[in-house]
């Protein structure tokens, strides 16, 4: 039977003999997968390895800062990019969720691979690439329309020039997880959710303004952090908000407002390719509207998601 101890230790013999003395890079997300694949080949080529975490201004709030740190203290080899503004022009106006997607990938991969250039022969790619991911980008492929082209997947352009390597591959998340946990990677990294590679950008429908961007940072960090003091953040496969354009009337005193509507979203899922609405307390849905509505600026009323995947995706682009 599978366990993290033999796919750690066979992974790493794989990886110190496929890799041997090469440099090679690596774009950390925040996430679990990528994080983990660090640490696997950290293991085996400890300072050869060169990371690059890209912030994309499409983060959670303070996530970037918080992250950085806790790679630095895995004793990752970690460079931190700040490219928000790139990243803000090349989506300024756009409004199709595809077209956001493309830019964002393409943005990501010309800051990647300026990066990159600086190191000096690099050999290698390494991508925190699992199983379902790859299943995903297969279908998306498929005769029925695009699904959702998942950036992070697959294609390289040919200038970077570099062989791949995705050492979890053949994983489903939760072994993912497991792995990490066998590698002591903080928990603040492998406990948690799922986050899209093109982040909030997928969850503020219509175009993207940093003014928005910081609208839904406050609103996804109410509700997240409600989660965790409730203890409900683990019951959950993923959350977060989204905004929406939508302006409702509200009032606020015996002012009439105009604002905003913000959805949230949470749900259960093994990975991601089915869901269903996690079933959260009114209570606590109670709890997190009223926070939301009186602390975020510009939002007036707030809606809780019921739709199950399919039909419906997870994203709400
Ligand atoms: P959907 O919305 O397709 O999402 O039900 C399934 C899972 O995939 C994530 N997701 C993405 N991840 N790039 C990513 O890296 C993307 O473009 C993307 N779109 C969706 C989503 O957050 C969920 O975990």
């Amino acid at each position: 039977d599978w366990t993290s101890e033999q796919f750690i230790d066979s992974t790493v013999a794989e990886l110190k003999a496929q890799l041997g003395n090469d440099k090679v890079v690596l774009g950390l997300s925040g996430g679990v997968d990528s994080s983990v694949a660090a640490m696997l080949i950290h293991q085996a080529i400890g300072k050869n390895l060169y990371c690059i975490f890209v912030d994309n201004g499409l983060l959670r709030k303070d996530e970037f800062e918080t992250v950085l740190d806790s790679y630095k203290h895995m004793g990752l080899n970690v460079k931190g990019v700040d490219a928000k503004d790139k990243f803000y022009s090349a989506l300024a106006g756009l409004t199709d969720p595809e077209q956001k997607r493309k830019a964002i990938g393409r943005v990501f991969i010309e800051v990647f691979d300026d990066e990159a250039h600086q190191i000096e022969d690099v050999k290698w790619l390494a991508q925190g690439t699992i199983y379902p991911d790859v299943i995903e980008s297969v279908s998306v492929k498929g005769p029925s329309a695009t699904i959702k082209s998942h950036h992070n997947v697959g294609g390289l352009p040919d200038f970077m020039k570099l062989k791949v390597v995705e050492p979890l591959k053949t994983l489903f998340k939760d072994e993912v997880r497991l792995v990490g946990k066998a590698l002591h990677i903080d928990d603040i990294i492998i406990g948690r959710h799922p986050f899209p590679g093109p982040g909030l950008a997928i969850r503020i429908l219509g175009d993207i303004t940093p003014e928005k961007v910081h609208v839904l940072q406050q609103v996804d960090h109410i509700f997240i952090s409600n989660l965790k003091k409730s203890g409900l953040y683990d019951e959950v496969w993923q959350a977060g908000a989204i905004l929406t354009p939508v302006q409702s009337v509200g009032v606020m005193g015996d002012e009439r407002t105009y604002e905003n509507v913000v959805a949230l979203r949470a749900v259960t899922s093994v990975d991601g390719m089915t869901a269903d609405w996690s079933r959260l307390p009114y209570e606590f849905l109670a709890d997190v509207s009223n926070e939301i509505i009186n602390k975020v600026k510009g939002v007036n009323r707030v809606v809780y998601d019921i739709s199950s995947k399919p039909p419906a995706t997870i994203e709400w682009e």
